[in-house]
């Protein structure tokens, strides 16, 4: 039985009973609206979600998150039936680079290793080398002999993995999410001023000059685990605002602060009517073709083994 099932709504626990007599593991982003998250089985980050997906020995998986996420559970278990309730909810950074654009790239710079962050088509991560998460891009990148790289889509977390490896020469694509870029140093500021004290913990898709004046940066997953290890009691928290519906909750005694407007619309398509409506009817289902999902595989397995 899920834990939070005796304070549920009626819908909730419809969802939940289908879920169960169904055979259904449901697997949130940290950045879905607090009624999804709260009838989830796991909460997680991307890298949480793709490894509880290729982990899963149920028979069906619902993704609640935007589609790269959902795929990457069908390309890890693809035995599995794997549900997208809203096909819609898509990232638009993901949707930044092409494979064209990105053969284009690699004959400019014909001996450079491909690393695909993980918010990318499946398409175009069949055409990269290595796949990477938020949570262990610099480890990924550091694991490659050559000394020349190339990192898309996103440009910030390509600028910070560069900091962290100034031995490598990275070549950047010019990518970005739109909700992090509009996190800005005089955010931060005016949240410092106002509680002094707190950290300030932001994800890597931040910019740089936000980056530099934090405390802490990482995956979603890896700002949660921070603030429930350092001393601290408030922290600023530099990243989508649904993250901190999951700090609040799980770390009860300690004080957050979201950073006003950072919304992500996408990962706020999915409600809890289309759960249950894709719980009833068993879609829609994300469908690959099989030469796309092993390029995918590919390129994720790379990822897992360099861990
Ligand atoms: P995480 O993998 O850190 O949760 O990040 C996913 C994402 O889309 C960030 O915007
Ligand atoms: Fe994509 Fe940004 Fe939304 Fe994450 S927060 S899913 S990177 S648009």
């Amino acid at each position: 039985m899920h834990p939070d099932m005796d304070v549920m709504s009626a819908v909730q626990r419809r969802i939940r009973d289908l879920a169960m007599e169904k055979d259904v593991l449901i697997l949130a982003h940290n950045y879905q609206v607090p009624e999804v998250q709260d009838i989830a089985d796991i909460v997680g980050d991307s890298l949480v979600l793709a490894l509880k997906a290729r982990d899963s020995k149920m028979s069906n998986i619902l993704l609640a998150g935007v589609d790269f996420m959902a795929e990457t559970a069908k390309t890890v278990n693809p035995q599995r039936r794997v549900i997208h309730p809203v096909p819609g909810a898509t990232c638009p950074m993901a949707n930044m680079i092409d494979v064209d654009s990105l053969a284009d790239l690699r004959k400019r710079h014909p001996n450079a290793p491909v690393v695909a962050y993980v918010n990318t088509t499946a398409e175009v991560k069949a055409v990269s080398d290595v796949c990477c998460t938020s949570a262990n891009a610099v480890q990924v990148v550091s694991s490659l002999d050559e000394e020349e790289v190339i990192f898309i889509p996103d440009s910030n977390l390509g600028q910070y993995v560069q900091s962290m490896l100034p031995g490598k020469r990275i070549v950047i694509w010019p990518g970005h999410c739109h909700v992090h870029t509009g996190i800005t140093v005089d955010d931060i500021k005016r949240l410092k001023a106002a509680h002094p004290g707190s950290r300030t913990v932001v994800h890597p898709e931040c910019p740089m000059d936000v980056i530099e004046i934090s405390d802490r940066v990482a995956s979603t997953e890896g700002m949660l685990k921070y603030a429930l290890e350092d001393g601290s009691i408030e922290f600023i928290v530099g990243t989508e605002e649904g993250l901190v519906h999951r700090m609040r909750k799980e770390i009860p005694g300690k004080i957050f602060h979201p950073i006003s407007g950072a919304v992500c619309p996408n990962m706020k398509k999915i409600g809890l009517e289309d759960i249950l409506r894709s719980l009833e009817t068993m879609s829609p289902t994300v469908e690959m073709d099989d030469e796309v999902i092993d390029g995918n595989r590919r390129c994720l397995e790379r990822m897992f083994e360099a861990l």
